[in-house]
């Protein structure tokens, strides 16, 4: 075959969805130094937006738009392409090296916010790239790929509920919930955390009281959401996930005004609040998006009256942009793991 190899290849469009980790229970520390965890993780209908499409040259692109953008050069989008490069090698069906690409992201995922955006952009990166390029890697070689590229990473390429254990690489996939698909709260102080901040602050000592609690907790609902749980029994249980984070406590040792935020906003709303991943991203859900929806206009109207305290970085630096927005507030559904274009 002659010519330019990128004319006969299509431009792929991926949603990248956020995840919420239901549970997240720290159960060890690994020989690597990493932790090992038992945690249930969910997809959820907010998603950023990758289109990958091939150029000629020799040179891989990406153009990032939305609001909370994050540094350009922490954004694992061009890496996850690189990576999926050299995995397909000389296994590449067409002439040569898989050609270059252009990357367009549009984030809509709050960064170092607990929802792990960054992770679905690679994961949806890895994954775009291979059918841009019409290149096959079996599922072995996608999650070392996936793994090398960051803990929250494999997670994505099971495309639904999972179970996650390891230091994120072991994922064993749930059933989703049985009924319609509740709706989810996310409220995201105005203060990016990053994860190893918070890991660090947890092996330095800060853990809940009761070490025991969120791991029991984790496995209980996740051998009932194996057996085909139903969306109002997670409703009725959803206090004791909300405390079942272990990082929690890290967390706000890093960010002490969250202790009154997520105070305010238990009163306000009268549910459980908790936290996804490392934070500071809260999480309140509800029986549907319609709900959910409801909440956020009421959490809105709090921030605009000041009624909800505005929460202050622990670093210069750490504010997201958009200083005047004390915080995003978003209604999205739970379990729904978007796929294809949009
Ligand atoms: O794998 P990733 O680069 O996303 O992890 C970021 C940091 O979070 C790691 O460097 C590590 O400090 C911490 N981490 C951990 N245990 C995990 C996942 C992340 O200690 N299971």
């Amino acid at each position: 075959m002659t010519g330019d190899p990128t004319r006969r290849l299509a431009p792929v469009v991926r949603l990248a969805p956020a995840k919420l980790n239901l549970t997240l229970a720290v159960v060890g520390r690994r020989p690597d130094g990493y932790h090992a965890l038992h945690s249930i993780m969910v997809p959820l209908g907010l998603a950023d937006r990758l289109s990958l499409a091939p150029v000629p040259g020799a040179t891989d692109t990406l153009y990032v738009t939305g609001a909370d953008t994050g540094p350009i050069g922490d954004n694992l989008v061009l890496r996850a392409v690189a990576l999926a490069r050299s995995a397909v090698g000389a296994g590449w069906p067409g002439q040569g090296r898989p050609p270059a690409l252009a990357a367009r992201l549009e984030k809509r995922i709050p960064v170092a916010a607990g929802l792990a955006g960054g992770s679905s952009d690679a994961a949806a990166a890895l994954d775009g790239a291979l059918e841009a390029w019409a290149a096959e890697l079996g599922p072995d070689a996608r999650l070392a790929v996936a793994a090398r590229l960051g803990s929250d990473v494999p997670f994505f390429l099971a495309g639904g509920p999972a179970l996650v254990e390891g230091r994120g690489e072991r994922v064993s996939p749930l059933p989703g919930l049985v009924g319609p698909a509740p709706g989810v709260l996310l409220v995201t102080p105005g203060v990016a955390v990053p994860t190893p901040d918070v890991f660090a602050a947890y092996a330095a000592g800060v853990r809940p009281r009761d070490g025991a609690a969120a791991r029991a907790t984790s496995e209980h609902l996740a051998a009932e959401v194996a057996r085909g749980m139903t969306t109002s029994s997670l409703l009725a249980r959803a206090a004791v996930a909300a405390a079942a984070n272990d990082l929690l406590p890290a967390t706000l040792e890093l960010v002490p005004g969250l202790v009154r935020f997520r105070r305010a906003l238990l009163r306000l709303l009268g549910r459980p609040v908790g936290q996804s991943g490392s934070g500071p991203t809260c999480f309140v859900l509800y029986p549907s998006l319609e709900d959910a929806d409801a909440a956020a206009e009421v959490v809105r109207s709090a921030l605009a009256e000041g009624a909800l305290p505005p929460v202050a970085g622990s670093r210069p630096g750490a504010r997201r942009p958009g200083d005047a927005a004390p915080a995003i507030v978003v209604a999205t559904t739970l379990g729904g793991a978007p796929s294809g274009a949009s």
